[in-house]
């Protein structure tokens, strides 16, 4: 299956799709994770992309589009991918769709995780990553067995510099235009469902993954190509 999980900075996108594509042998496909490693390689893309992720702000969709074209031509996305952090804008959705088009791919389900603003900056302060292989923790809801390393893959944890409090803020304020712009044109297309991101990790997962795996289609789920009258809410 091929999925765009959305929702606003902290509501668990990387941590539910890294799961659900290990269970399901997905590609996890994260513009954020792209563009972080771009960063730390130091690449012409990733010297673009810092000032902005640093400051909290979009990176130009001509950036990003470019490099889900490629990621998405990959081996590992035939059979099935999360699209995490993607589209953002409505020029995104569109050239989405357009790449997908081309390789006989279309988006199937769009997922948006919905969490109060308060819980986010709660979040986000506390969250932490692996630099090597970007596994995500909180200090206080799943810190790392020992301080400052990766229980996964012994790498440094960190905390990202977009996570500080300034940034923060711009982040989730911003997010109200990502969905204004990027729901309704998943809800047009008949493939939107909302999912209730304000509970724990697992509970969160059991849902998604029942959803994902098709056992659990919500009255007013329909199909694409016709308009559904309004999101579904599973809780
Ligand atoms: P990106 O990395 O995509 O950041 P984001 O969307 O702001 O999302 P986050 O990674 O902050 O949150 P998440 O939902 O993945 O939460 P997580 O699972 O980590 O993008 C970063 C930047 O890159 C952007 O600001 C932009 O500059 C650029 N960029 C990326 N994509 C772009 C695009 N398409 N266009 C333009 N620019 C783009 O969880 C957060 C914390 O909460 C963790 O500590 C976790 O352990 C904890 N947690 C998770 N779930 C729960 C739960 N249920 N209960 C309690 N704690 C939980």
């Amino acid at each position: 299956m091929r999925i765009v999980l959305l929702g606003p900075p902290g509501a668990g996108k990387g941590t539910q799709a890294r799961r659900l594509c290990e269970e399901l042998s997905w590609a996890h496909v994260s513009t954020g994770d792209i563009l972080r490693d771009a960063v730390k390689r130091g690449t012409v893309v990733g010297r673009e992309a810092k000032r902005y992720m640093d400051a909290g702000q979009l990176v130009p969709d001509a950036v990003v589009i470019k490099i889900i074209a490629q990621r998405l031509k990959r081996k590992d996305c035939a059979n099935g991918f999360i699209l995490d952090g993607f589209p953002r804008t409505l020029a995104q959705c569109e050239a989405l769709e357009a790449i997908l088009e081309k390789l006989a791919m279309p988006i199937e389900r769009a997922i948006h995780l919905t969490v109060p603003r308060q819980a986010l900056f709660r979040r986000l302060s506390g969250r932490r990553l692996c630099r090597q292989c970007q596994a995500p923790y909180h200090m206080e809801s799943h810190p790392p067995k020992k301080e400052g390393v990766c229980d996964a893959c012994g790498g440094e944890v960190y905390q990202r510099d977009d996570d500080k409090p300034e940034p923060v803020r711009k982040r989730i304020d911003d997010y109200e235009r990502v969905v204004a712009s990027v729901a309704p044109f998943y809800m047009k297309r008949g493939i939107y469902l909302e999912v209730d991101g304000d509970r724990t990790i697992p509970r969160v997962y059991e849902d998604l993954l029942k959803l994902v795996k098709g056992k659990r289609r919500g009255r007013g789920f329909q199909r694409r190509g016709v308009p559904s009258a309004a999101p579904v809410r599973h809780s």
